[in-house]
């Protein structure tokens, strides 16, 4: 007989998490739920939990899943008390197929009950069998639940979720439900507390954000909302994903304009630029409403970064709605397009329209798309040379720092910024400010090296402070340990021991 659960110390758990923001953040919950009850994350890459928090939204999400799955199998068979569960929108969809498919799953919760985790691992333990827990709609705004963030100086902050929008190709709505709104002095209040904490950048996130109030009756509440934020003393970055077009309206672009903390950056999805098929994915706006609304932008924010989603070979899609779609993806000058293959999903209205494109064309679209894109991202990037941008420093955005002699972070507008620190100069820590020249522009991102008389301008900040702090915990140490350069060493540190 296992030993229980609940009584062995220190089981340690990973998650694992595909798709969206919104999953990134609902991960932030589970690591956070899980360590409320005496699970600490798995630092020898032999986890006793493994949380696989999944995405629905195309095809190959679930592919990877089961194929995850898979691999998993002999080790739970030799390893009986090792845990699966397997949660999100998958879970939702699925339901008891993942047992079906994977019967050495033991615990699978949905989209609304993502709490009962712990008590549903715990019982699949103590009864010696799956669980499967799925609620059909949210009861409450999952607002109170422990949450471990994965930055001290950036947070995301959920004010919304589900959708009332229907796009025919979307499974979103069925998985996630109807838009239910957090009231603005919860939000409001969490921003607050996590900027005590040392938070410096915020990013609201909803389904729809514009559509925000909808539930409360008030169709300003998302650019009262951004101005509210953009009074908290302390904030320095407030982002927002995603708007919808349809309901784009002037109040948020002057809110965005007239709110110096609300970031030059926009993620706006375009789905497709040709009118025929934004009617048939049922998206209310056409491509001129969608221009307009780019033009209006960069006529108040200067300089902004509009990035989007863009779907090819949605059912009925001709070669010329696809024209359409390069034209309107040409003219908008995107800072970065995520572009995909329709994915059909059984139980939204476009899987069963008639006429699915076929996937040679579909490919064949989706690299003549992403080429454009790609294009147009590094001419637009190339135009940054010589300019001057303020980047707070990330700890886990520079896959080669440690071979170039740099670091990395975000520009205001978003972009991603790979800086030297000049001889001499002082480094700055995670969640500190740094001001330097873009000397030069990939496709992805934007090199600021130290070039002789280069700018370099440090900010310290209460990230960086909170960082330090973070680091002191975890590994009692002192803080910010400096190496003969001045720099930062991020690695330093004792493994945690209890
Ligand atoms: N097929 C392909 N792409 C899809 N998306 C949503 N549903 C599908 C689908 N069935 C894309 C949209 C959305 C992004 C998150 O995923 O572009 O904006
Ligand atoms: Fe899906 Fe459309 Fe809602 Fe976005 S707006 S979540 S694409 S239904």
């Amino acid at each position: 007989m296992n030993s229980p659960v609940a009584t062995k110390p220190e089981r340690t758990y990973l998650v694992k998490t595909y798709g969206c923001q919104m999953n990134v953040h609902d991960s932030e919950r589970l690591a956070g739920l899980l360590e409320g009850a005496g699970y600490v994350t798995a630092s020898d890459g032999q986890p006793d939990l493994v949380v696989f928090n999944t995405c629905a939204v195309r095809e190959n999400a679930d592919n990877k899943l089961y194929g995850s799955l898979a691999q998993l199998r002999d080790y739970k068979a030799s390893n009986p008390n090792f845990q699966i569960a397997v949660g999100g929108c998958l879970a939702q969809k699925d339901r008891d197929v993942i047992l079906q498919k994977a019967p050495w799953v033991d615990v699978v919760f949905g989209t609304h009950n993502i709490g009962s985790l712990p008590t549903l691992l715990e019982r699949s333990h103590h009864n010696n069998q799956a669980q499967i827990e799925i609620e059909e709609s949210l009861q409450h705004f999952p607002s109170n639940l422990p949450t471990k963030r994965e930055s001290t100086y950036a947070a995301w902050v959920s004010i919304s979720v589900g959708c009332n929008n229907t796009c025919t190709f979307c499974i979103v709505p069925s998985l996630r439900g109807k838009e239910k709104d957090r009231r603005p002095g919860e939000i409001l209040a969490e921003i607050e507390a996590l900027v005590a904490e040392g938070v410096v950048e915020i990013t609201l996130l909803g389904q729809n954000v514009n559509s925000y109030g909808v539930e409360f009756g008030d169709r300003g509440a998302f650019a009262k909302l951004l101005r509210a934020a953009g009074q908290i003393p302390g904030l320095e970055r407030i982002r927002f994903t995603s708007p919808h077009p349809a309901a784009f309206t002037d109040d948020v672009i002057d809110a965005m304009a007239e709110t110096p903390n609300v970031m030059p950056t926009l993620h706006m999805p375009l789905q497709s630029g040709s009118d025929r098929i934004l009617s048939k994915m049922r998206r209310s706006y056409r491509s001129d409403k969608f221009l307009g609304i780019l033009e209006k932008v960069r006529e108040r924010i200067p300089n902004a970064a509009i990035t989007t989603d863009i779907i090819v070979g949605f059912p009925g899609e001709t070669e010329e709605d696809f024209l359409e779609t390069m034209r309107v993806a040409e003219a908008s000058r995107f800072a970065a397009a995520f572009t995909f293959k329709y994915s059909k999903r059984p139980g939204t209205p476009a899987a069963e329209y008639d006429e699915q494109v076929d996937e040679a064309a579909a490919q064949d679209r989706y690299i003549r798309l992403l080429n454009l894109c790609n294009d147009i991202v590094w001419q637009e990037n190339q135009k940054l040379v010589g300019q001057t941008v303020e980047v707070l420093v990330a700890n886990n955005e520079g896959k080669k720092d440690a071979d170039t002699d740099r670091m990395s972070g975000r520009a205001r507008d978003g972009r991603l910024v790979h800086f030297q620190i000049p001889e001499g100069q002082q480094a700055p820590r995670p969640g500190d400010f740094v001001t330097v020249v873009v000397t030069e522009a990939k496709p992805y991102f934007l090199l600021a090296d130290a070039t002789p008389g280069s700018t370099y301008e440090l900010r310290r900040s209460a990230a960086g402070d909170a960082w330090d702090r973070a680091q002191t915990e975890s590994c009692d140490v002192p803080a910010a340990p400096v190496n003969k350069d001045g720099r930062v060493l991020l690695t330093l540190g004792k493994p945690k021991t209890k």
